[in-house]
């Protein structure tokens, strides 16, 4: 098992680019399986999930390519399997979103009930209710759900929470569905937006998507397109984590500043220097960060992904915070890992009290999901010494090369064994 090794007190220098969106780039694969033609999709991160993805399509019959690092070609025509394997769908949750489009296309898929994971129980309650709306017929029957319609019909659903995975889901479902559907209370994320946009460039008709009510015309056939993917704002977000916390000041390009402004109005409230320049995002902090309080929400509320890097500058921050985690029940495992290395959190049900402390020092942590993974990264760059990072896998499941980057910008950093 690998470990990344920081060694902190370095402020960050440089520039930094920034890759294409994990959790568009998901979306937009499994939607891929919607056209009759060839998808070439450019801006493509070369990450964990995205290799699974791809194993995945490749296992319904697809044919895929990489014909440069981050352009995938991916030839749908051709699916003939239509059972998602277990091993994939328990690896990644957004693997789940296979069905609505094998169904929509073929009429039928068999998907394994995904498991809940670190984050919090992750039902796809919502998924399959609008499925049903739509006219399919699901059922559970030894942990798979087989879901069978001789054709979707538009639907009006409203979803209780603004959900992104199930607007991402929903909306590739209604695309070839017969008739209008109507997704109200849905998720604004730009992630849904660049969907959208995907599926509208294969010839559907999706209108709102940014908006919390998105109308899909549904059409008869999906061809094939060129598309590029958004960049990472979660990447970016935490490079621009990264830059505060070390009171470096660093250059982020191609990040787009409109999709970070939550992230950025907390760093500014914070103290830290943030401004937009012709080349790129500039992030940029001298003096120690002040304390302040953060509420996740559905975008454009503050991304839950971000509380945890967030809280990494916080614990060294002048003050009291108090991050309040409204989207997932139990994001807060990382916090016993911040509290070895010095910092004093406290949670106490969905809020997280962080008294600031003047130091924090290096330990060996492990990082249990993805972003907590970066929340350590982060807090290793700050701390005095060394801090040793394992559950590196779950690091690389959304980040491409975060070492290679970040080395780039002067830190002290280095994997191994
Ligand atoms: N929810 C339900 N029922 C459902 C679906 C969701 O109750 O059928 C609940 C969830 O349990 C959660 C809330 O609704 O409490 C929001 O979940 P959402 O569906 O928005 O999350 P997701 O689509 O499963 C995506 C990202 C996550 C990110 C969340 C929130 C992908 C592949 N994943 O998950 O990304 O945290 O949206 O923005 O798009 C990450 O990148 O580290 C990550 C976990």
């Amino acid at each position: 098992m690998d470990t990344i090794f920081v060694q902190g007190g370095t402020p960050l220098a440089g520039s930094v680019r920034v890759g294409g969106s994990k959790n568009s780039a998901l979306g937009i694969l499994a939607g891929s399986l919607l056209a009759d033609g060839v998808v070439t999709l450019r801006n493509v991160p070369r990450i964990g999930d995205i290799h699974t993805m791809v194993e995945l399509l490749n296992g319904l019959g697809a044919a895929t390519r990489f014909i440069d690092p981050t352009s995938l070609e991916i030839d749908p025509s051709r699916v003939h399997c239509l059972e998602a394997p277990y091993e994939l769908v328990r690896k990644m949750r957004a693997s789940f979103n296979v069905l609505g489009p094998l169904l929509a296309r073929f009429g039928f898929a068999r998907v394994p009930v995904p498991g809940g994971c670190d984050i919090g129980a992750r039902p796809v309650n919502f998924h399959l209710e609008g499925l049903r709306k739509m006219g399919a017929h699901i059922h559970v029957e030894h942990g798979v759900y087989t879901a069978e319609a001789r054709k979707l019909d538009g639907a009006r659903i409203y979803l209780d929470f603004q959900s992104a995975g199930s607007t991402q889901h929903l909306m590739t479902a209604a695309a070839l569905a017969a008739g209008t559907t109507i997704i109200e209370n849905c998720a604004a994320e730009p992630e849904v937006v660049d969907l959208a946009n995907f599926l509208n460039s294969m010839g559907a008709s999706v209108e709102g998507a940014g908006t919390n009510q998105i109308t899909i015309q549904g059409v008869e056939r999906l061809h094939g397109a060129e598309f590029s993917i958004i960049p990472d704002r979660l990447e970016a977000g935490t490079f621009a984590i990264a830059a505060a916390i070390t009171k470096g000041d660093i250059l982020i390009t191609g990040a787009v500043e409109d999709h970070m402004r939550p992230v950025l109005n907390k760093l500014d409230e914070a103290g830290v220097t943030v401004e937009s320049l012709p080349q790129g995002l500039r992030v940029a902090a001298s003096g120690r960060a002040r304390a302040v309080d953060i509420k996740t929400m559905p975008h454009p509320g503050f991304p839950t992904d971000m509380q945890q890097p967030f809280a990494a500058i916080l614990a060294g921050a002048a003050g009291t915070s108090i991050i309040t985690e409204n989207v997932y029940e139990s994001r807060f495992r990382y916090v016993n890992e911040l509290n070895r290395m010095g910092a004093n959190l406290r949670v106490e049900g969905r809020n997280c009290v962080i008294t600031g402390v003047d130091r924090l020092t290096g330990a060996p942590v492990t990082g249990t999901d993805l972003r907590a993974g970066a929340a350590l990264i982060c807090a290793g760059m700050a701390a005095e010494g060394e801090t040793e990072i394992t559950g590196v896998e779950h690091i690389d499941r959304g980040y491409d090369n975060i070492v290679g980057k970040l080395q780039g910008l002067g830190a002290s950093i280095s994997r191994g064994e």
